[in-house]
């Protein structure tokens, strides 16, 4: 079997590769940077996945193909549109057009994301799932981080629910809405081919290789850095924001999972380890790695717009593709945090 992934050199990529190398498949990498820890196995085509032509030559001869690679990240203002609909929707255009030329049926899987649900589910103890208004300025300064349930009359704080697959789909920026349009030109491409896609929507994601010195990074590689640089990680708000946090190792097993089982049928899948944690705790157990770590410190600040909780269903991952995430939260902070150890805790 041979399978080509898209954005193999980048983070999650890298590790799909490893992945499925180690299970005997062989893999080609369309990517358009190269990176040292590319893995020797594997054929590598250096080239972008909007040009027709290196797609083409791309997926010659490949079986099942894993679309990884995408621009990342929230974007800094509305000014990245146009960068990331030229990666992310004509990428994925270009792709498919390959594929439905070359008449190819096999399996995509395509990377795609948690960001596609906006806020999380919530609910209130007497009126079940409610959607309330987005916190205002005013609340955040306040300190009411958690939303109050909408219905009137009723002044109940709201609880978090896990997301399913099925929960009301709500892309609140480029990035989000990109990530959704290529979950559905993959749908379209798998009903008029005849094939299967597999959208795979990522959780938080961490582990190594995980890039720290973009915008882009998340809470994780924040915290660690701050640490790195003998500072106290500086949690928003209390604390208390609910996400799940799900080992790239773990993520590269789903995606090998979603390749090659022939059983699993198109639609979408949350990939997440199931063991929600808050922001909090992250800092906690990435200072707890460290024997002098500063501890953190709980700041009460807040940016508008953020994502008060947003937690998975791991459930029909789990159902249909077998997948239940083995790396746990305290093994994989911990060794994440050992790669940001400042030079003077081993001197
Ligand atoms: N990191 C996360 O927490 C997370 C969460 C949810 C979803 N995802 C998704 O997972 C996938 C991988 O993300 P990542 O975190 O590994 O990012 P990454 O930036 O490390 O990897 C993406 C790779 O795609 C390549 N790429 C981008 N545009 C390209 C183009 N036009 N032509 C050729 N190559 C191109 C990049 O060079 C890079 O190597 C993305 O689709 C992303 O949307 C990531
Ligand atoms: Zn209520």
């Amino acid at each position: 079997m041979r399978v080509l992934v898209t954005g193999g050199a980048g983070f999650i990529g890298s590790h799909v590769v490893d992945a499925l190398a180690d299970a005997g498949v062989r893999v080609r990498v369309l990517d358009r940077a190269r990176r040292a820890w590319i893995d020797e196995r594997v054929e590598f085509i250096g080239g972008d996945i909007r040009d027709p032509a290196t797609v083409i030559s791309a997926i010659d001869g490949v079986d099942a193909v894993c679309h990884q690679a995408s621009k990342v990240g929230l974007g800094v203002d509305f000014g990245d549109v146009c960068d990331y609909v030229a990666d992310n929707d004509l990428g994925t255009a270009v792709l498919l057009d390959a594929l439905w030329r070359r008449s190819f049926n096999g399996r995509l899987v395509l990377a795609s994301s948690m960001v596609v649900y906006g806020e999380g589910r919530s609910r209130c103890p007497d009126h079940g799932l409610v959607t309330p208004p987005d916190r205002t300025a005013d609340d955040l300064s306040a300190g009411r981080f958690e939303r109050g349930c909408p219905v009137v009359g009723c002044s109940a704080e709201v609880t978090w629910d896990a997301v399913t697959e099925d929960a009301p789909l709500d892309p609140r920026n480029t990035y989000a809405a990109t990530k959704l349009h290529q979950e559905h030109l993959c749908g379209a491409w798998a009903r008029e081919a005849g094939a299967t896609a597999v959208a795979l929507r990522y959780h938080n994601v961490y582990g190594p290789r995980m890039p720290s010195d973009t915008p882009y990074a998340g809470v994780v590689s924040i915290f660690a850095s701050a640490l790195a640089a003998g500072r106290a990680p500086q949690v928003f708000e209390d604390g208390r924001q609910m996400r799940d946090f799900v080992h790239v190792r773990d993520v590269a097993r789903a995606n090998v999972l979603a390749l090659l089982d022939d059983g699993v049928e198109s639609g979408a899948y949350n990939v997440a380890s199931g063991s929600p944690r808050t922001v909090g705790d992250v800092a906690s157990a990435l200072s707890d790695a460290g024997p002098h770590a500063p501890r953190p410190e709980v700041t009460g600040g807040w940016r508008l717009g953020d994502v008060r909780h947003i937690v998975a269903s791991a459930q029909r991952t789990a159902a249909t593709l077998g997948f239940v995430a083995q790396v746990s939260f305290e093994e994989g902070m911990a060794e994440f945090a050992r790669r940001y150890e400042p030079a003077s805790s081993s001197t």
